[in-house]
């Protein structure tokens, strides 16, 4: 579990080496190790000169064990105060040994990961792109709590402790982390790494942490002047919503601050055990382990072979395309972009990218991804523009947001390699790949394509075919809610309020013009031509219109929608809508503006699940938390309405004051 080993300068080595697992984690089995190892240290500790903490994973340390807290139970408060004690008192030991102790980060080290290498004396981390440093506790409804708020506060002082570091929940790359504080060092190569090691050993001798030395005083002082600026920032920083997490890492922080070390540990451990005990925490956990089972492909991926990417085509050079081929060339990929002129694709040029207008160019690709306008002719025309040059059997993909892949593939040879790849904008960013089945689409794509999008650092879920998929046709609904308030005569800022507060991270106002109501109005119009005499036109519908064709306000891409833009900033809401709304004849509660989102979402959802749309509600789950903005507390859409105390009956509430669409499957 943890290597010891001793050279002859009397350094000694840490390796940690999980036997059991891809990588390690603070199981039950590690905290022994750790005890262990420690113990050895302290008896050795004559012939010691320093410490090198390192592992032999890819990674350094990933963190909590997750499986033993999403189980925690009110019942286990005791058994976790023991465990997280003795984590806290071995790192202690380790950090008040007597000899210079360094972390050499040879990869990512997230959450207790980070929280070992801050109670070493000093921190070098390996400079590798692919290496994440930070505190993802706040995303899991959780703080860091192996001494992690503690000392970072100490480090750091509380205010860039907090806003950079524990209320983010930011991921940051080494030179990142490096300018943001919690690191000291890069080193180049894995060699280099061990040997900066042992030379900082050697050059400090008598290391110690800077709270443990005489007059230490936390940077920026204590919080008395600070405290009441606090409360507003964290407010900021959660968009006015109210969540266990933040709120306690900022209780942990700021008591932590007033008293000496030891006892802010203790403060720590106990607030940690209220959140690892309530119901929130479990939810986020549990969307985080949906996540980690849809990503190693337990449900979604077909059990078949399939033939590893080499090279992929990109078709259309625009804000999709480009981001599609920069993230394959990142994993490695040969990557062709074509666009219609050389100076349109060579918008998407960057390291291992080849730009063309060529068709000729796109030889032997074995993936085609499709990003051109959403256009169904157009799409069909470019595939059979390159299928006669493509490799034989590639992989026919296309990032289309609403059109069905089967109408499409209908229109190109080879349906069964036909298959949606849906990514989401900015594609850098976005963790999510929405995986579209057509109706002949063949199980070895979606294996191609579910392996494309592990390799490229994607969480895929599989979806069936459907007008939208699973994404689109459920974000639509929650716009469309938001709509149908405003059209009610909602104020608009109550709107947006409301989202923010149950939790959305963007309002769903600012969200349509981020969509463009144009492009909302056409995809409604090609649903209206498609359903004819059966098309029910609503209010929202009028609401659109209006703010397209009379107030030609669009969106944000012409530079005016609900908001106004400028400076490409989002500006203050349209004080036009003031007048397009009809005043309310009633005021809606809050309660029912929150509610009436995460219902309609929930809903729309579980008509997914019925229609075959959604092949598990654990797709639905991971898709609606890392596609959609759906809030993470809820554990995921249909978490939401497994958990609610009492769905159904709040549904039928909902119906009798707002609509049919609440009406419970
Ligand atoms: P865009 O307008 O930025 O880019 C489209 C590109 O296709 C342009 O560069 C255009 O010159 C090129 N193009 C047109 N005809 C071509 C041809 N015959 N051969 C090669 N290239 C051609 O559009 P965007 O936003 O990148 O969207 C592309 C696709 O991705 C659409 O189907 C869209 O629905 C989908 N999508 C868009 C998302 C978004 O947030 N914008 C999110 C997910 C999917």
């Amino acid at each position: 579990m943890i290597d010891y080993s001793r050279d002859d300068d009397g350094v000694v080595t840490l390796t940690m080496n999980d036997p059991a697992q891809p990588a390690n984690t603070m199981t039950e089995a590690y905290v022994a190790a750790m005890s262990a190892a420690v113990d050895r240290l302290h008896a050795e500790r004559e012939q010691v000169t320093g410490v090198i903490v390192t592992s032999a994973k890819k990674t350094f340390f990933a963190g909590g064990d997750l499986p033993t807290m999403y189980r925690a139970t009110r019942a286990d408060a005791p058994a976790l105060f023991k465990l997280l004690s003795t984590i806290k008192w071995d790192l202690r030991r380790l950090e008040t040994y007597g000899r210079p102790v360094v972390a050499a980060i040879n990869g990512a080290a997230l959450g207790g990961g980070l929280e070992i290498a801050l109670a070493c004396h000093h921190r070098i981390a390996l400079d590798r792109p692919d290496t994440r440093i930070g505190f993802p506790e706040v995303t899991l409804g959780l703080l860091p709590g192996a001494g992690g708020v503690t000392r970072t506060v100490r480090m750091l002082g509380l205010a860039p402790a907090l806003t950079t570091w524990l209320l983010t929940g930011r991921r940051f790359r080494p030179a990142d982390a490096l300018a943001n504080g919690l690191i000291d060092q890069l080193a180049a190569t894995p060699a280099e790494l061990i040997i900066q090691a042992r030379e900082w050993i050697r050059a400090n001798p008598d290391a110690a942490q800077p709270w443990d030395r005489d007059g230490y005083r936390i940077r920026g002082g204590l919080p008395a002047a600070q405290l009441p600026a606090f409360p507003a920032t964290l407010r900021k920083q959660l968009k006015g919503a109210s969540l266990p997490a933040p709120e306690k890492i900022l209780a942990t922080a700021v008591e932590g601050a007033q008293v000496d070390f030891d006892t802010a540990q203790v403060i720590e451990t106990r607030h940690l055990i209220t959140l690892l005990t309530g119901r929130i925490a479990k939810n986020m956990i549990g969307a985080f382990f949906f996540d980690m089972r849809a990503v190693n492909g337990g449900l979604a991926r077909p059990r078949v072979e399939a033939p590893p990417p080499r090279r992929v085509a990109v078709l259309g050079a625009g804000m999709m395309g480009a981001g599609i081929a920069q993230a394959c060339a990142e994993a490695g990929l040969d990557v062709v972009v074509r666009d219609v002129t050389p100076e349109l694709a060579a918008r998407a040029a960057g390291p291992g990218i080849t730009t063309t207008a060529e068709v000729a160019a796109l030889a032997g690709c074995d993936v085609v991804i499709e990003a051109v306008f959403e256009d169904p002719a157009l799409k069909q025309r470019v595939f059979a523009e390159v299928l006669p040059v493509v490799a034989p059997d590639a992989l026919l993909a296309s990032n289309t947001s609403t059109l069905p892949i089967t109408g499409l593939a209908a229109g190109v040879q080879r349906p069964g390699d036909f298959i949606g790849m849906h990514f989401f904008s900015p594609v850098g960013k976005m963790p999510l790949l929405e995986i579209v089945v057509g109706e002949k689409t063949s199980d070895a794509a979606v294996a191609r394509a579910f392996d494309l999008g592990r390799l490229i650092g994607k969480t895929p879920i599989v979806v069936n075919d459907g007008r939208g998929f699973f994404t689109s046709r459920v974000i639509g609904t929650f716009l469309d809610e938001a709509l149908t308030m405003l059209a009610e005569g909602v104020p608009a800022p109550s709107i947006e309020h409301a989202a923010l507060q149950a939790g959305y991270p963007t309002g769903p106002l600012a969200l349509a013009d981020e969509v463009s109501l144009t492009l909302m109005q056409r995809i409604r119009r090609q649903y209206e031509a498609a359903t004819g005499d059966g098309f029910e036109r609503l209010p929202s519908h009028e609401l659109v219109d209006a703010m397209v064709d009379k107030h030609e306000r669009p969106g944000r891409s012409g530079g005016r929608g609900f908001y106004a833009y400028g400076n490409g900033k989002r500006g203050l809401l349209w004080e036009g809508l003031v007048e397009m709304a009809t005043p309310a004849g009633r005021a809606v509660p809050l309660e029912d503006l929150k509610d009436r989102f995460l219902f309609a979402e929930a809903l729309d959802a579980r008509r997914c699940l019925d229609e075959g749309v959604l092949r598990t509600a654990e797709d639905g789950n991971v898709g609606s938390i890392l596609g959609i903005g759906y809030p993470a507390w809820t554990g995921g859409v249909l978490r939401f309405a497994e958990q609610h105390d009492d769905f159904e009956g709040r549904a039928r509430e909902l119906a009798a004051r707002y609509g049919k669409r609440f009406e419970p499957a």
